[in-house]
């Protein structure tokens, strides 16, 4: 079965970006022009979705306002015969047919993942963090879609991380199948060190099959009070195999401060326009 639905879960806090996110989705930072939720609805549509469920949440407005038509401002853009802006402007509220359901209180990935349910309709559909930014040829969730091809599986994306870090994550432990494919034994959310099963975490991408959903309906309240998708799929992984892949790309998660100012040099410095400007600039920090 083809996977043309997507979940785009955009209704946490972003805590970490405060005072900034009191009134402002985190997924609207902008990296230089463009928004981060515009990256991530750019890796679905190039991963062939052609349907997103964006679960949102208090002050998360802009983000509905973002991807609809601004008639004033295209008016204005036309007057000023600013053609190459009114096309990007146009552009943006035609990209793909966009769905947004409320998860009334942020009560954790797993419950904003289930808010879809009845938009989901019993298909296998993709996850997409909206605040992770992922850039490769080949799309992230592309990549899992063609595992999901192969296989008929859900399948997770992972990567190394420090082993610092594994309380950030959620961590797996697989039995390796070939370089960058695990058969998913395990995953634990945010483990300390000492008690993580691996280096390995899972990022913000995922495809399921959507028996996922009854699953995460039978966890409990788990970490931090919230409703988590690492138990859901510890769940998913009892009655159907999980594959978790080592996807190829670099990820900025954007909703961390030095990740989102990385992912904005790293764009600058792709960008012909801008890149001999910042070069100078970054030249004068060199030690
Ligand atoms: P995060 O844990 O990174 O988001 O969730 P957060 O809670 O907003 O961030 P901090 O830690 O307070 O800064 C990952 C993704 O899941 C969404 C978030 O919007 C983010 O895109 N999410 C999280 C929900 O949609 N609902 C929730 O209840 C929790």
């Amino acid at each position: 079965m083809e996977i043309k639905k997507a979940v785009i879960p955009v209704a946490g806090l972003g805590t970490r970006f405060l005072p900034a996110t009191k009134s402002m989705p985190k997924e609207m930072l902008p990296i230089i022009d463009k928004p981060v939720i515009h990256h991530v609805v750019e890796e679905a549509i190039e991963s062939g979705i052609d349907d997103i469920i964006f679960i949102t949440g208090r002050s998360k407005r802009s983000i509905e306002d973002y991807f609809d038509d601004a008639p004033e401002l295209e008016m204005h853009l036309k007057e000023k015969n600013k053609d190459n802006l009114l096309k990007i402007v146009q552009d943006i509220s035609s990209m793909v047919d966009i769905h947004y359901i409320r998860q009334k209180e942020p009560r954790g990935l797993g419950d904003a993942i289930l808010t879809a349910e009845k938009h989901i309709n019993d298909e296998p559909f993709a996850v997409l963090l909206g605040d992770d930014i992922i850039v490769n040829k080949t799309p992230c969730t592309k990549q899992l879609i063609n595992n999901f091809k192969k296989y008929g599986r859900s399948t997770i994306a992972v990567e190394e991380v420090p082993m610092e870090k594994t309380g950030s994550y959620g961590i797996i432990q697989g039995k390796p199948m070939d370089e960058s494919l695990y058969l998913l034994e395990d995953i634990v959310e945010k483990p300390e060190p000492e008690n993580a099963p691996s280096n390995i975490g899972a990022i913000g991408r995922y495809v399921f099959t959507p028996e996922i959903l009854d699953c995460i309906k039978k966890t409990t309240t788990g970490i931090g009070g919230e409703i988590q998708l690492t138990d859901g799929i510890r769940l998913l992984k009892e009655e159907q195999q999980i594959y978790a892949y080592k996807f190829t790309g670099e990820r900025y998660d954007t909703g961390d401060k030095v990740e989102y100012v990385k992912a904005i040099i790293d764009f600058a410095l792709a960008n012909e326009d801008m890149k001999g400007q910042i070069k100078d600039h970054l030249k004068g920090f060199c030690i």
